[in-house]
Order: structure tokens, then sequence, then C-alpha cells
């Protein structure tokens, strides 16, 4: 059985996953509209991912006796400046979850809830994952610059990337 505040938290983190494959939703919107066809592909399939954590969390919750309770999701910001800064906010957000997962484990040690430390560990190396990805293309950004052959390129790999569901 989840305490009440691992559950509350739990319910908090949905609500996280959900809002970041809106803000990807965003950021789709955003690329396509700057005819980045790939790069918003690759955001797409980010908002998959994002969904299917948020999932994970959903599923988790009744298996442990806790109940679902969703809140409303915040407004993603809907402008950037260029594809660099998009992809740089995409790291900086994933960041940011890296720390709200961290935080979610040392609640679980603290509630010596040694189940959800355990449900935990796929995502700490998920967000391993995810920050690399977003890394990866912020460097490459950074070498082909915000337009010309090399942005043009580098839009045909991410236009590549494909959604595979995590393991159950
Ligand atoms: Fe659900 Fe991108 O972390």
């Amino acid at each position: 059985m989840l305490s009440e505040i691992m559950q509350e938290a739990l319910n908090i983190q949905i609500n996280k996953e959900i809002y970041s494959a809106y803000l990807y939703l965003s950021m789709a919107a955003y690329c396509d509209s700057i005819n980045l066809k790939g790069f918003a592909n690759w955001m797409t399939i980010q908002v998959q991912e994002e969904l299917s954590h948020a999932h994970k969390f959903f599923n988790y919750l009744p298996e442990r006796g806790g109940k679902v309770t969703l809140q409303p999701i915040d407004g993603p910001e809907t402008e950037w400046d260029s594809p660099l800064a998009v992809f740089k906010h995409v790291y900086e957000h994933e960041q940011l979850v890296t720390g709200l997962i961290n935080g979610l484990v040392k609640l679980a040690r603290e509630e010596e809830d040694y189940a959800t430390e355990s449900f935990l560990k796929w995502f700490i190396d998920e967000q391993v994952e995810e920050e690399a990805s977003a890394s990866e293309v912020v460097e490459k950004l950074k070498l082909a610059g915000d337009q010309g052959s090399g942005l043009f390129m580098l839009d045909r790999e991410l236009g590549a990337r494909v959604f595979t569901p995590p393991a159950a």
C-alpha cells in the first residue's frame, strides 16, 4: 500500500509527464510551422514517449492500492526563436524531469517504500537516455547552424525517428 504522500507525489508526476507531452506537442507545431518536418516528427515521437511514461505511473498507482487523481495541465510555451532554442529547451526540460524522478526516489527511500524505489529504477535509466538524446541534437545543431544544408541533413535524420513502446 502506498503512503498518502507517495501517492500524491506519483499523481503529480503523471501530471508532469503529460505536461511534457503537451510541451513537445507544442514544439512539434512550432517545428512544423518553420517547415522542419523531421524535427516535428522527432517531437511527435517524444510526445508518445511522454504519454507512455505517464501510463507507467497511471498503471502503477492502482497496482499498489493507490488512487489516480488527474490534475489540470498547464499551458506550454508556443514560440521559440530557432531550432537550436527549441532543442536547448528540450534538454533543460529533461534535466528538470530527471530532478523530479530523483526527488521521487528520495521520497520512496524516506518512506521505506522499496517497491516504488524499484519501480522508479526504470525512470532513472530512461532519463539518462532522454538527456543524452536531447543534448546530442543540441550539439549537432550547433555544428549545423540554424540554416543551410547542415540543417536540412539533420531534419532528414530526425525525420527517421520511430516510436518503440517501452517494455511493460
Ligand atoms: Fe518523461 Fe522525457 O521524461
